[in-house]
């Protein structure tokens, strides 16, 4: 099977320092990946450079085996639909003028949303569980509801891949499990490829099927759930120490930071 998409020896910086340095990857057609690592591991700007908002010093980024710098923004939109970690929406948009932004890049140019446009909109709207909020302006929802807008914006963009950058952490534990059936469901059925940046590792163990741990802006390790996610590899990458066991109740591994307790 080809990949969808391919990072080849990635580097990058903002300034002298390098943030990414030598990052490669490829992920498949369905396939659900999470991007992890501590803080300031380079996993926003691994991001913004797949989605083609940041170019790379250096390497190479393919997408559906053509560099993603030969695309146009319009045709990479069909293809590629971003959340990212902070997403301002600067001007009052209702929930539906903003899940119907979704659709610019399948209009023709000018072009008003057509009834299917209408109807992708509203079932995304309605798979994430905020078809209510349709006409309440975007700055009067709450943290979690504007973040499951933002991702049915995403899914009506009908992307082959889905880049998220922490797309939970405003969610509670329904949301959180209700959001990866959500992209469960999709690489099953449409093949969507997901990468998603996550904080949560139980989360990341649950429901990815490879997972990328970054540290200091190189690739500690790419693998299953249960080849990243040792409390070795976790030790060196997070520098805490980490508990790591089995998760009865789903089979995949539970990961605690251990804190020492005092006396
Ligand atoms: N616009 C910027 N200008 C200069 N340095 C930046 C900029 N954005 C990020 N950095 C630096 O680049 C490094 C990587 O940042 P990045 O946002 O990619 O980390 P991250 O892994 O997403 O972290 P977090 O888990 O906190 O979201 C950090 O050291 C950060 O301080
Ligand atoms: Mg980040």
């Amino acid at each position: 099977m080809s990949a969808l998409l391919e990072a080849e020896r990635l580097r990058f910086a903002y300034g002298p320092r390098p943030v990414l340095d030598d990052v490669s990857f490829a992920i498949g057609p369905g396939e659900l990946v999470g991007v992890i690592g501590p803080n300031g591991a380079g996993k926003t700007t691994l991001v913004r450079l797949l989605a083609g908002v940041l170019a790379p010093a250096s390497g190479s980024i393919r997408l559906a085996e053509r560099p993603l710098s030969e695309y146009r923004r319009r045709d990479v939109a069909r293809r590629l639909a971003v959340v990212p970690q902070d997403a301002h929406v600067d001007f009052p948009f209702t929930a539906l003028e903003v899940v119907l932004m979704g659709r610019a890049a399948h209009l023709p140019p000018l072009g008003f949303p057509r009834a299917r446009d209408l109807a992708v909109a509203r079932a995304a709207m309605q798979r994430l569980e905020v078809a209510h909020l349709e006409d309440r302006a975007l700055d009067r929802v709450s943290g979690g509801e504007r973040q499951r807008v933002l991702l049915a914006r995403a899914l009506a963009q009908e992307p082959d891949l889905l880049l998220l950058d922490e797309p939970t952490t405003h969610l509670d534990l329904r949301h959180q499990a209700g959001i990866h059936e959500v992209l469960g469901e999709l690489s099953r059925s449409r093949g969507t490829a997901v990468l998603s940046v996550l904080h949560d590792l139980n989360l990341a163990a649950m429901y990815c099927d490879r997972l990328i741990l970054l540290a200091a802006g190189r690739v500690l390790r790419v693998g299953t759930p249960s080849q990243v996610l040792t409390a070795e590899a976790l030790g060196a990458a997070y520098r805490t120490q980490v508990y790591v066991g089995p998760n009865d109740a789903t089979g995949s591994l539970v990961v605690l930071p251990l804190v020492r307790r005092r006396g």
